[in-house]
């Protein structure tokens, strides 16, 4: 019989809490990439460790990522990137694709006013790419590095192909749009057959892109032959968006947005992304509510947190979208009397029906397939980046003899306001189609403090599942006071108001979804609650966490 006593239990009882934490988070001393790639995490570890900082990184990342993981790194889509720097200022980068001036309210109905394909599939499916752009900008301003080293890694990958992992097989075998573009197919199958993992992909055309890129920046993209050569297929094949969209291109520097929650300090992303104002809003309505009572997974911090998630997601219908063009009410969506206000209309006890929670009244404006990284570096500066071609593979479309796909971003928009897009939203005017215009996005790169330190930096692709996934795991993290992997680990819940589901991932206790049933939810199961790569900084290290959903890698020095 196995007796255990003294110095032995106490071990033994280690061991045991080793076990019940199970997931250990990868940790390095000086600093940490998470991407949702392993080659691409790779090609930052090796700049950061060559003197290389955080924003350095990311851009290499961004780019090695437009060729390993073409669903969704990309040339020609856009996205966000914030950072926050060790001597405390901190930056957020708009790089979001921008409607063509072509573009028009209801270029995706039909004569009959009904949703087309159109905007989700195809040449008309694209916005204007804000990624080449938008990378440049970061690197001008913040890099450290010669540009063209930043370009080489992926050059290499382009040009000497890589191996086909599993992942990539599988992804590029499933997508259906992909394979109704003849130059999608040229590259992304093999003679006709499909890529089987250990193969070499081989993208000559894209890594004469990259080049020409590496050599002439930007100005290639929006202006030169890249540019000509898009914008000849673009009149050819009825794509709408011309030279004059793309030499009008601009990334904009906005002000991040920040709030604070139990003791942390945010930094997130402020409109046209929806999702800042999503995290702060419903931790702002959470905070203080004893929410958190039953502990974590428990069908009352279930229940109340999807009422939390249901009533943000109203206000996003109505009150969010570019804020260039509509008078956003972020300072009354997060003012304190007005989520009080929206907050006591839970009840504790019974789940709300969405069609009687209607977006709320706060105070007017004041004039004023996705994937992320998270980085940081040796001094301490971190990095969020979140960048998209919205679908995976976006519209489908490879440019002819350029080697990169084109976004269908414009999906974000509201095609048609009051009718669901493709991640089921229902959106209204504000976000309505308008020449020059970006669309809402749900990308919600954040970055938490504590007492002024570095503390976490996170973000995910998954459509409007970001922004509660990113909250969850912040839950996780700041009031359950999980370690980094295990807060990206656990089962995640998403309500987004219309449907009124409460969609469950696998992994919650039937008796769970029994009670949640009981006050009122209508439980449905789902399998995508996005992709959440987070770093923690602890005191003597740094520990990365890659959502195991996927198949990305963490890694560090
Ligand atoms: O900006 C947005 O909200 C969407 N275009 C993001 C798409 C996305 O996350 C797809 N990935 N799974």
């Amino acid at each position: 019989m196995l007796r255990l006593g003294g110095r032995a239990l106490a071990v033994g009882l280690s061991l045991l809490a080793a076990a019940a934490n199970a997931a250990h988070p990868v940790a390095a001393k000086r600093a940490m990439v998470v991407a949702q790639e392993p080659l691409a995490t790779d090609v930052g570890v090796e700049i950061l460790r060559s003197g290389g900082n955080a924003v350095d990184a990311a851009v290499a990342v961004g780019f090695a990522l437009a060729v390993t993981l073409p669903s969704a790194g990309n040339l020609g889509g856009g996205g966000f990137l914030l950072a926050r720097f060790a001597d405390g200022r901190a930056a957020f980068i708009d790089f979001r694709e921008r409607a063509p001036e072509k573009a028009t309210r209801d270029m995706y109905l039909d004569d009959h006013g009904r949703l087309t394909e159109d905007s989700l599939t195809g040449w008309r499916a694209a916005a204007v790419p804000g990624s080449v752009r938008g990378l440049e900008h970061a690197h001008r301003k913040f890099g450290r590095k010669p540009w063209t080293e930043l370009l080489t890694p992926a050059i290499r990958l382009a040009r000497q192909g890589f191996p086909v992992s599993y992942a990539l097989a599988d992804s590029l075998r499933t997508s259906a749009r992909l394979a109704k573009f003849s130059e999608s197919r040229r590259i992304f199958l093999k003679n006709g057959e499909y890529f089987s993992p250990g193969e070499t992909i081989v993208q000559a055309d894209l890594a004469g892109t990259l080049e020409r890129i590496a050599k002439s920046g930007s100005a290639e993209f929006y202006g030169g032959e890249t540019a000509r050569r898009l914008v000849a297929e673009m009149s050819a094949n009825g794509g709408l968006f011309t030279l004059a969209d793309l030499k009008g291109y601009k990334v904009v520097e906005r002000a991040p947005l920040t709030g604070g929650y139990r003791g942390y300090e945010l930094i997130t992303a402020p409109p046209p992304s929806s999702g800042g104002v999503g995290v702060l809003q419903m931790l702002g309505m959470l905070e203080g509510s004893g929410y958190d009572r039953e502990g974590p997974g428990s069908a009352s911090a279930i229940h109340y947190v999807a009422e939390v998630m249901r009533r943000y997601y109203a206000d996003r219908s109505e009150h969010l979208a570019d804020p260039d063009f509509h008078r956003v009410p972020v300072a009354g969506l997060l003012a304190r009397p007005y989520l009080e206000q929206r907050r006591n209309t839970i009840d504790p006890a019974r789940a709300s029906s969405s069609d009687a929670i209607r977006p709320g009244d706060p105070a007017p404006a004041e004039r004023a397939e996705t994937t992320h990284l998270s980085i940081v570096d040796a001094e301490g500066n971190a990095v969020a980046l979140t960048y998209t071609l919205n679908g995976g593979y976006g519209s489908g479309v490879t440019v002819p003899g350029l080697g990169f796909l084109l976004n269908n971003e414009m999906d974000d928009f509201s095609a048609k306001p009051g009718e669901p897009n493709m991640f089921a939203l229902v959106q209204g005017e504000a976000n309505a189609i308008q020449p020059g215009k970006r669309p809402l996005s749900s990308m919600t790169p954040t970055i938490v403090l504590r007492d002024g330190r570095l503390f976490m930096t996170l973000g995910a692709p998954g459509g409007s599942r970001i922004i509660t996934g990113v909250m969850q795991v912040l839950l996780n993290a700041l009031d359950f006071g999980m370690n980094v992997q295990d807060a990206v680990n656990r089962p995640r819940f998403h309500h987004q108001w219309k449907p009124d589901e409460l969609y469950m991932e696998e992994g919650f206790s039937p008796d769970t979804i029994a009670l949640l049933r009981g006050r009122g939810h209508k439980v449905a199961s789902t399998a995508g609650v996005a992709l959440v790569e987070a770093i923690q900084v602890k005191a003597d290290r740094l520990e990365g966490a890659t959502d195991p959903r996927g198949h990305g890698k963490a890694a560090g020095y």
